[in-house]
């Protein structure tokens, strides 16, 4: 019994270790056979997957850049001045306006036809096409906007002031009077600029682009490789910029130092400058096609405002302290925040202390 049941055990065992080599088999078979087919299903799935991500971006960027390009065709565009529409005096007066903005050193520069009024820089070298380009500090607003009370001073401000206030800050020089030819036609010309505008408003487009404000303070050496890379062909390693042959006007203007705007100027707050600069420089950028990031902007714009320039004395500005600007950079402050962090940034936190005072 007992041989016979170890014969019996015996083939058992074989049987079984058969039967398991046959499972194995055929599992491995299975595997054989399923995994390449696996392997092209699911690489077949993950080309298609990444075909379908393609043309998701790709309409995602069409998308995007149609938004773009209907924004940028709703941006504010400056009327024409068309002499067959206006009386010949009027339009004398327009265009002498025009030619002053946009040849500001001929006439009123060290060398000046008029006066010698001015730094040698031309109006038009900030508000660019003659104040007319979307987004290029243009004058579109100001007609609809002054007189308007500017906290600056803490006062009402007419066009007549806010012009000679770019006198005396954007082009360091001195005041024209107000009865000049000059100051009359400058006056016509941004009036005549703005005069599709209803009064008070204030379109899409008009002025300086608002940048959201960077999280992180400022980084003048990031600015300054931006500097290098991308302005100094043309303004210059010293910022000085380049005349051109005539010695008279700027080919470049100047970014810095002596002849260029003084500590009073509206670029010289980095906000200004790096929504300045964002849609416009280096010289060829648009809004559709800026070449600056944001950060790069901003970055720049603490560099070069970093940079020596003229003075000037502006204890009389922004009498009341709490309605500085976040990124004035000259105490005394109704806030806590040092005169550095007001530069550089971060600008948030001083932005939400006066918020939260408001509303406490
Ligand atoms: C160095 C650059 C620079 C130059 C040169 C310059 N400006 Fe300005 N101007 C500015 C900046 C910056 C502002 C402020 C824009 C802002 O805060 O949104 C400004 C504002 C103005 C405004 C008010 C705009 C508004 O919407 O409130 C007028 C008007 C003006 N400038 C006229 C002139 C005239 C006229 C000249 C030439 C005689 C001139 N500027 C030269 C930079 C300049
Ligand atoms: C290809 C030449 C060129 C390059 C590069 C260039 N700019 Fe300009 N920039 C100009 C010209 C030209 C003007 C004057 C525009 C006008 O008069 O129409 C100007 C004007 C300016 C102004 C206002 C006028 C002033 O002198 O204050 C600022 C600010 C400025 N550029 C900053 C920059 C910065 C920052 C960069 C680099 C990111 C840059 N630019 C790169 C040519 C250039």
């Amino acid at each position: 019994m007992n041989n016979i049941k170890g014969v019996g055990s015996e083939t058992d065992l074989k049987l079984q270790t058969i039967k398991r080599s046959m499972l194995i088999i055929q599992v491995m078979l299975v595997i054989l056979v399923m995994a390449p087919g696996y392997l092209i299903l699911n690489s077949s799935y993950l080309a298609w997957k990444k075909k379908e991500e393609d043309r998701k971006s790709v309409l995602g960027k069409l998308e995007e850049e149609k938004k773009r390009k209907q924004e940028n065709d709703a941006l504010w565009q400056a009327p024409v001045i068309d002499s067959t529409t206006m009386g010949k005096d009027e339009y004398a007066l327009i265009n002498y306006g025009r030619e002053l903005i946009t040849n500001t050193a001929f006439y009123l520069g060290p060398k000046g036809k008029v006066a010698a009024l001015t730094n040698g820089m031309n109006c038009q070298n900030c508000h660019l096409d003659a104040g007319s380009r979307p987004w290029g500090n243009n004058y579109g607003a100001v007609y609809a906007t002054y007189p308007k009370y500017r906290a600056r001073s803490g006062s009402e401000e007419d066009i007549n002031r806010r012009i000679n206030d770019c006198m005396e800050r954007s082009l360091n020089g001195k005041a024209l009077a107000l009865d000049s030819r000059e100051m009359q036609a400058l006056k016509a010309y941004i009036e005549f600029i703005g005069s599709s505008v209803h009064k008070g408003e204030k379109p899409q487009g008009s002025g300086i682009y608002e940048l959201p404000y960077p999280e992180k303070a400022l980084d003048t050496l990031m600015g300054k490789t931006v500097y290098t890379e991308k302005c100094v062909s043309c303004h210059q390693l010293n910022g000085e910029g380049i005349k051109d042959a005539g010695g008279i006007v700027y080919t470049y203007p100047p970014l810095w130092g002596p002849h260029s705007y003084n500590e009073g100027a509206g670029l010289f707050r980095i906000s200004r400058f790096a929504g300045y600069v964002i849609f416009n420089m280096p010289q060829g950028a648009t809004f559709l096609h800026p070449q600056l990031t944001q950060e790069e902007a901003w970055n720049v714009a603490a560099y070069v405002n970093s940079q020596p320039r003229p003075k000037l004395d502006l204890s009389k500005d922004w009498p009341v302290m709490s309605e500085k600007p976040v990124d004035h950079p000259f105490g005394p402050y109704a806030d806590p925040f040092p005169e550095s962090q007001h530069k550089y940034g971060p600008y948030q936190p001083i932005k939400d202390f006066y918020k939260n005072k408001k509303k406490g």
